[in-house]
């Protein structure tokens, strides 16, 4: 074996059973969670709204209203003008799917803002059609953003019903009142600020988590609404379940709640009932209690997870479903001793990281949350931060099914209501995770250390306690923990950034309160570089370099791990993310913080930590490669062995180099004169060989490799998995200092969604279909198609090179419900009617444009009972789009009743002469001006009659 580690297996006989075990559990949590996915309610539906949306980058200005008339209809609901409007033609903007990044499509830009990664952010457009099934009528229907980057408005059907100015937290929208059925088309437009900023990292611009329609029962559950987190109380384990239901019908419902607790394997073990009233237009909170003697824990090695099945029934009949998960652990944090899971201490190595990912931004899809986590596991991580903001749902269950606690954050620190809505949403939604153990209501404030500070904060955690009081409440702080008022006295937990030297201080001062470091380390290193050069911007990938504030890897670790009244770490951050390039500026564009760097790839430090935090099995590893240069030879190369065992030796060609006792802390070094060959570790625990690694110098580049994360992706189109690049010499060696371009292919049912290689300074693009390997390595990361099935192959190409290629295969998957994509059809929808006259008015007589009173606004689609009269006129205008104005088009009136006499910008050009129900047919020329529609429809008085059906234009 070359490059990696190999493991004794008679000293670690459990190694390989435990891999088979653990790949059979993960295929048996992917199971669960496709059968939640779909169970997810049975009499309510759940549709993914992430196809087929149209874009536009850029701002579409809202017309200047002038005069009274426009500004009388601005007034208006359903009256949203420009892009807003559901007539606007959006027929030129591109269409594509959710999840959206689009800052991560833009090229580095020098005059963008180096926090955000030098790309250009701005402002964009969604527009979306969509029709609802008649049978959906009286239903709940509620859209769902889960997050969008970063403010947004949101209009259905030219009404606008949303705004959002956290890019971090979701949006949940009851439209039922907006909803058109049938044949009727319903149009959302979505505006998105992306100029706005919340962070000082990148962030992302657009929609760029999922959208969900969700059609529920008139009584139902609501979003969120069932809390379901398991206690433990005097020995005794339950459930309590907590249902919050909602009844948006016309009528006071009685109705019976019933939870069902089911175990892992589908077995349900307690049920539990309650009746409730549900009054109308109002919500109510029933709750239930499920017993349980001896249940499964849900610990770090083995996250097992249990269903609660909650139903609302309605005369016996089950009208709303929702199954949530939940996971039976005991958490206690203590001021002298750390954390405790399950009763059993644990000390928390955790990372914080940002959401973004090489080559697709923060559009991340399930998967690939999935992808990094384990990355994280395998570097022996059991904690996370979600710095500095509430992630996707579905990363939580991610880490619930891999077993990582998880600090949840808060983004924006302010107590005003709307900020307190927020932080109130994401404890509301995620305080079923069994993996969530803190909340965290801010990070770095300036005001910690005073009592506007305090004040905030005791408001903060009284309105978490409020939702979840089965979790602590904890601020990162960076400074401000010595002040006679400030946030460590509100907190459960007080969370340190930095400030390494004030533990043992303010524990001195405060052994009664409990500490974690929220934040440590900043170290700074460029993966695969192993000489700093401040002038190329390459931070040698020893752990020698820190930020100001902050400290190397090992010192950082050792610091935490010498005090045990310290809960763990969160070392910033397990991922270089894209913004913050420091200590440089342009060209370098992201970060150097990371563990690894933003593909995933190891740096140093991974092994650091791994030999620190890994106690399962033996590690070993040894930096830097051993392929340099020929004028290197005879000049002393520093070798960094980590490992977790007691001694280390290393040999060089044969030859014993040395042997040394590991320091746990700061690992085994050496510097020795470069010779080409084969450099060698062997570790030792108790005296027996453990862990033997092998480096080979090699020798050109002969051959490209593709290494795939996985064989076998689901075909519904949103699973992807990253490929790793590499390239082999002649012996099959990896030529561990290659920075070669290299182009891709793809064949099968599937694309490449975004490229990276770590490398900060590249200002290669992250779509497209090439990408240089930095430093030996790139990733590709390919996803399926829906409906994909059979092979899908990656071809790897660089010049002078053998290619390589990689079947991965696309296994059948069940297609995800989903909103169907509607073409958008200009609809005339917003006409006035006139009032009935007893003898034939003039069809185009003039009418005060702000007169709703004497002309009513009607829509088409049903009969006027004529009053009184027997001749009224429908009138409309309208601006064709833009195939229309190049082509000319017609106008087509459906179901007109009476006879009929069409104006087409006061000319005559068409009668009807029969009363009965007929279509009617006008066409119009090119151009792009505004016409006016006169329909003078003629009845018996007091008969019915009128524009019966929809007026489209074709
Ligand atoms: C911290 C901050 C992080 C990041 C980090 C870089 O102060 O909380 O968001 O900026 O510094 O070292």
């Amino acid at each position: 074996m070359r490059s990696s580690s190999v493991i004794s297996s008679e000293s670690y006989p459990a190694y390989n059973k435990k891999k088979v075990f653990k790949l059979l559990r993960l295929r048996f949590a992917f199971l669960i969670i496709v059968a939640i996915f779909f169970a997810q309610d049975s009499d309510a539906q759940r549709l993914s709204f992430d196809k087929g949306w149209s874009f536009h980058l850029g701002d579409v200005p809202f017309p200047v209203i002038t005069g009274h008339g426009m500004s009388y209809a601005n007034a208006k609901a359903g009256r949203a003008w420009g892009a807003a409007a559901p007539e606007f033609d959006d027929s030129d903007w591109r269409v594509l799917n959710l999840p959206h990044d689009w800052a991560v499509d833009q090229p580095f830009d020098s005059t963008a803002n180096l926090s955000q990664g030098y790309k250009q952010r701005g402002i964009g457009w969604y527009r979306r059609s969509f029709k609802i099934d008649n049978a959906d009528h009286g239903k709940y229907l509620e859209l769902q953003f889960d997050g969008i980057s970063t403010f947004c408005t949101i209009w259905v059907n030219g009404t606008l019903v949303h705004r959002n100015w956290c890019g971090y937290t979701s949006s949940y929208i009851d439209i039922t009142p907006f909803a058109k059925y049938g044949e009727e088309i319903n149009t959302i437009a979505v505006r998105v600020d992306a100029i706005a900023q919340e962070g000082w990292w990148y962030e992302g611009a657009g929609m760029y988590r999922h959208a969900w329609l969700v059609k529920r029962s008139p009584v139902h559950i609501v979003t969120d609404g069932v809390y379901a987190q398991p206690v433990k109380s005097n020995g005794l384990w339950g459930v309590p379940v907590e249902v919050t239901i909602e009844n948006s019908g016309k009528k006071e419902s009685s109705i019976e709640v019933e939870s069902t607790l089911i175990d892992p394997k589908g077995k349900e073990i307690v049920q539990s009932r309650v009746n409730a009233q549900a009054a109308s237009l109002d919500k109510t909170v029933a709750s239930l209690s499920l017993p349980i003697a001896n249940p499964q824990l849900w610990t770090l090695d083995k996250p097992t997870l249990y269903k609660v099945r909650t139903i609302l029934k309605q005369s016996g009949a089950g009208i709303d479903t929702l199954i949530t998960s939940c996971g039976f652990r005991t958490i206690r944090f203590t001021a002298d001793s750390g954390f405790y899971l399950n009763d059993k201490r644990v000390k928390l190595k955790g990372t914080c990281n940002h959401q973004d990912h090489a080559g697709i931004g923060v559009a991340v899809p399930n998967s690939i949350w999935d992808f990094r986590l384990k990355k994280l596991k395998e570097m022996g991580v059991n904690a996370y931060r979600c710095s500095h903001n509430p992630p996707a749902a579905e990363f939580l269950e991610a880490c619930d099914r891999i077993g990582i606690l998880v600090m949840d954050e808060n983004r924006n620190f302010n107590t005003s209501p709307e900020y307190m809505r927020q932080m109130e949403w994401m404890v509301r939604r995620d305080r079923n995770h069994p993996s969530i153990i803190l909340w965290s209501v801010f990070n770095e404030e300036p005001m910690a250390g005073s009592e506007n500070g305090y004040e905030m904060v005791r408001r903060m955690n009284a309105v978490v306690k409020k939702l979840d009081t089965t979790r602590y409440v904890t601020a990162a702080a960076s400074g401000g923990l010595f002040a006679p008022v400030n946030v460590s006295q509100a907190v459960d937990i007080v969370g340190f950034n930095y400030q390494v030297e004030n533990y043992d201080r303010f524990h001195k001062e405060n052994p009664t309160m409990k500490m974690i470091s929220s934040e440590d380390e900043s170290a700074l290193d460029t993966r695969g570089e192993y000489t700093s050069d401040l002038k190329k911007h390459f931070l040698a990938d020893y752990d020698s370099q820190t930020s100001d504030w902050g400290t190397t890897h090992r010192v950082g670790w050792k610091a935490i791990a010498e005090r045990p009244f310290i809960a763990g770490c969160f070392v910033w951050t397990g991922f270089d993310y894209r913004g913050e390039p420091q200590p440089f500026n342009w060209p370098t564009a992201s970060s150097s913080f990371g563990i690894m760097d933003m593909c995933g790839f190891p740096k140093t430090a991974f092994y650091i930590h791994q030999a620190q935090w890994v106690d399962d099995r033996p590690i070993l590893h040894l930096v830097p490669h051993w392929t340099w240069p020929v004028d290197s030879i005879g000049k002393k190369i520093k070798i960094m062995a980590m490992t977790n065992a007691d001694k280390v030796k290393l040999i060089l060609n044969g030859k014993e180099i040395g042997e040394q006792v590991v320091d746990k802390y700061e690992m085994n070094t050496w510097e020795i004169p470069y010779t080409p060959g084969r450099l060698e570790a062997i570790s030792y625990k108790n005296g027996k060989e453990v862990a033997h690694f092998v480096t080979e110098t090699a020798g050109k580049p002969v051959k490209l490799q593709l290494i795939p994360d996985r064989q076998t992706i689901k075909g519904e189109g949103w699973d992807a998995v990253p490929v790793t690049v590499r390239v082999l010499d002649a012996k099959g060696l990896p030529v561990e200092n290659a920075n070669l371009p290299v182009t891709f292919e793809v064949q099968g049912p599937g694309v490449i969604i975004g490229l990276g290689n770590g490398n900060a300074n590249s200002h290669e693009p992250d779509k497209g279909n090439q990408r240089s390997l930095y430093n030996g390595l790139a990733q590709v990361i390919l996803q399926s198609a829906e409906g994909g099935e059979g092979k899908l192959m990656l071809i790897a190409k660089s010049e002078g090179l053998v290619n390589d290629t990689v079947s991965i295969t696309v296994l059948r998957a069940p297609q995800i419900p989903f909103v169907p994509i509607q073409k958008q059809l200009q609809t005339l929808n917003n006409w006035r009617l006139s009032p009935f006259f007893s003898s034939r008015p003039d069809p185009n007589q003039k009418v005060t444009d702000f007169d709703q009173n004497s002309w009513a606004p009607v829509k088409p689609g049903t009969l006027q009972q004529f009053v009184g009269g027997s001749f009224a006129i429908y009138r409309t205008t309208f601006r064709p789009f833009k195939a229309q104005s190049i082509n000319g088009g017609t106008v087509i009136l459906k179901d007109v009743t009476g006879s009929a006499e069409v104006y087409l910008d006061e000319k005559l050009v068409k009668v009807k002469t029969s009363k009965t129900k007929a279509d009617i047919e006008v066409k119009f020329v090119p151009g792009n001006t505004e016409h006016q529609l006169n329909i003078l429809i003629k009845s018996s008085p007091d008969s019915k009659a009128g524009l019966a059906g929809t007026v489209i234009i074709d």
